[in-house]
């Protein structure tokens, strides 16, 4: 694989294409407009930037990453020459399905299509187009230039041949592919959601405060944050959006998104991207718990 594009400049978009570039693919990151493509390009320069002021690459790798690196609106890209297309969008099954489908009839038939997402089902996306044998999951973790898994999700018609590919591929950005099947929520999210669903359990029963919960799970289980402050980090509407992937996919009370999260997310409280969930942020740094 050479030719990579990136659908969607968002974090986890800038995020993987960052990785891919840095890698040496060729990299086209595709949005709806210039302005969310310069943004995403802004933030992948910051991170790399960061790489160069701790010493782990040099200003010339950062050069050869950025000069790897192109920008397109979906209305302009061309696929000829893609090996791979990433999907990074937000987490709606219609707004994913819908990119399949117009992925699926511009790309080369040789093209494998993947998903980030992190609990809609591979299967059901692979089935919105004529190739489902080379639809996968390649669900990479925030953030991205740091976190070395990538959980890769088998949909039920995914052939060895693009397993195998995607698992190579994922190997060259210097992260570890870990193979999944595909269920809801896949592995990751099955797991860690009912853990962050459970401190909001906790915290709405009055069992501790904010940051007791967290300080108890991060010293305790030497988690590198705290479940509420992760789940202001993940953003708090992703981790509602997922329990009730988990919640209608298996059908359990085990799986119901606490009513607290709920509200938050109602009222708008998001977490670190709108400044306010559990915690208040400011400038992407905690400020301390908000109720
Ligand atoms: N880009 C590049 N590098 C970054 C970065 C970014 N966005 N954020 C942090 N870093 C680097 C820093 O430069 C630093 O590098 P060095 O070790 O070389 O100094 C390192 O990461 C640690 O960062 P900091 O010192 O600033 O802060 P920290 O020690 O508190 O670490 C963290 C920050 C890496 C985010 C850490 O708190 C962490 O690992 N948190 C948990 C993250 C996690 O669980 N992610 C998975 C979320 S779930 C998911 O993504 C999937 C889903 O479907 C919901």
């Amino acid at each position: 694989m050479k030719n990579i594009a990136i659908i969607g400049a968002g974090t986890m978009g800038n995020g993987i294409a960052h990785a891919f570039a840095q890698s040496g693919f060729h990299v086209t990151l595709v949005d709806r407009n210039m302005e969310a493509l310069e943004n995403g390009k802004a933030n992948i320069e910051k991170n790399l930037s960061r790489q160069v002021s701790k010493g782990t690459i040099d200003e010339a790798a950062k050069q050869a990453a950025l000069d790897r690196l192109f920008l397109a609106t979906i209305t302009e890209v061309e696929y000829d020459i893609t090996d791979l297309v990433v999907e990074a969008i937000y987490e709606n099954f219609e707004a994913k399905a819908e990119i399949f489908r117009s992925l699926d009839e511009k790309c080369p038939s040789t093209t494998i299509l993947a998903s980030n997402t992190s609990s809609i089902s591979i299967t059901k996306l692979a089935a919105a187009t004529s190739r489902p044998d080379r639809v996968i999951g390649m669900h990479f973790m925030n953030p991205v230039p740091v976190m070395k898994l990538v959980e890769v999700i088998k949909g039920y018609a995914t052939s060895q041949a693009t397993l195998n590919a995607v698992l190579e591929a994922t190997k060259a950005l210097g992260k570890v592919p870990v193979p999944a099947n595909d269920y809801p929520g896949f592995v990751a999210n099955r797991i860690l959601m009912p853990m962050i669903n459970e401190a909001i359990c906790a915290l709405q029963e009055g069992v501790a405060g904010i940051a007791e919960i967290d300080e108890i799970m991060k010293l305790g289980m030497a988690h590198p944050m705290g479940p509420l402050l992760l789940a202001d980090f993940i953003g708090l509407d992703i981790c509602l959006s997922i329990l009730n992937v988990l919640y209608d996919g298996y059908k359990q009370p085990k799986y119901a998104p606490n009513p607290l999260l709920v509200n938050l997310v109602t009222a708008g409280d998001k977490g670190a991207k709108t400044g306010k969930g559990f915690y208040i942020w400011a400038e992407g740094k905690v400020q301390g718990p908000s109720f």
